[in-house]
């Protein structure tokens, strides 16, 4: 039987160069989609999949994603004061108890594999544990790290969320030597970080949820730099094949939204809003009208 999966390690230190210059003094894990920072939503998914504990791994200048975890006592009495429930209980329901959020600092950027490391000491050593990129947001009835710890408590051993890119978007990602294929789960073979293109061993992709052995730890340990002169978290996984334990890779039900790109981050905004009860119809009138302008000019 496996062990329970209690805590989620939330990589968070990167610069968020791509979205300068909001990025010069906003985290971009609390831009927000709709009215959501990104990280409420890999809070609100980890919830759903029994996390208790939530580790972020921060970095100089985030000081302002560490505030929004806080309780905000005195909105929340002129809230009530103003009898306005409705946001009391939104307000609410971003609260986190004390104790149940850790911090830990990555001091150089080294790569994700090393932002993943720095957390090592708040992970017990027979404990798996998950990890969770806010960038890559994901739209589910059910949330996709409950599907994952789901099909991890049939399957032992290590899984990484995945994905079918095109064969151009390989090199972005790490990608899936897969063995076997029973429904949604690959038994992987091996796994490459950003292969060159042309050399990618398949087209599942790697996307931002891992349920992850403890050994992975100590592999980030031993692992030499690798894609990008990096740390890589894909290379601590592999070595986790390279010494007879399993990997797998789920083919989760559900959209994810790169929200690390603008282009994803404003796909993910589109589908967000026109997916809210308040913004929908006023919203799609909106796009229609853009559309049509724009086809009638052409
Ligand atoms: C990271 C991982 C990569 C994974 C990707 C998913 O890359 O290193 O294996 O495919 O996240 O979003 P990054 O996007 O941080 O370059």
């Amino acid at each position: 039987m496996t062990r329970k999966v209690t805590k989620a390690i939330f990589p968070v230190a990167g610069l968020g160069t791509r979205f300068l210059p909001a990025t010069k003094s906003v985290p971009k894990e609390i831009m927000t989609l709709v009215d959501k920072p990104l990280v409420q939503y890999a809070i609100d998914e980890a919830r759903e999949a029994g996390i208790k504990e939530f580790i972020f791994v921060t970095s100089r200048g985030k000081g302002a994603l560490e505030d929004y975890f806080d309780k905000a006592p005195q909105l929340e009495r002129s809230l009530e004061e103003k009898g306005k429930t409705d946001l009391l209980d939104i307000l609410k329901a971003t609260n986190m108890e004390s104790g149940e959020i850790a911090y830990t600092r990555q001091h150089e950027a080294l790569g994700l594999g090393h932002a993943v490391w720095c957390a090592r000491r708040l992970i017990g050593p027979d404990e798996p544990f998950a990890v969770m990129l806010p960038d890559d947001v994901i739209a589910s009835e059910k949330s996709c790290l409950a599907q994952m710890i789901e099909a991890y408590e049939e399957t032992g051993g290590s899984m990484v969320a995945a994905m079918e890119v095109a064969p151009e978007a390989t090199k972005s990602y790490g990608v899936l030597d897969v063995k076997s294929t029973k429904g949604r789960v690959n038994d992987v073979a091996g796994m490459v970080e950003k292969p060159a293109l042309g050399t990618a061993p398949s087209n599942l992709a790697v996307i931002g949820r891992y349920v992850l052995a403890p050994t992975v730890l100590e592999n980030l340990s031993t692992i030499k730099p690798g894609a990008g002169g990096e740390l890589q978290l894909t290379d601590a996984i592999a070595q986790e094949i390279t010494d007879g334990r399993k990997v797998y890779g789920f083919e989760f039900d559900g959209r994810r939204y790169d929200c690390g790109s603008k282009a994803g981050y404003l796909q993910a905004t589109v589908a967000f809003a026109l997916s809210n009860p308040e913004l929908r119809d006023e919203f799609a009138h909106y796009l229609d009208g853009v559309i049509n302008h724009k086809m009638a000019a052409e």
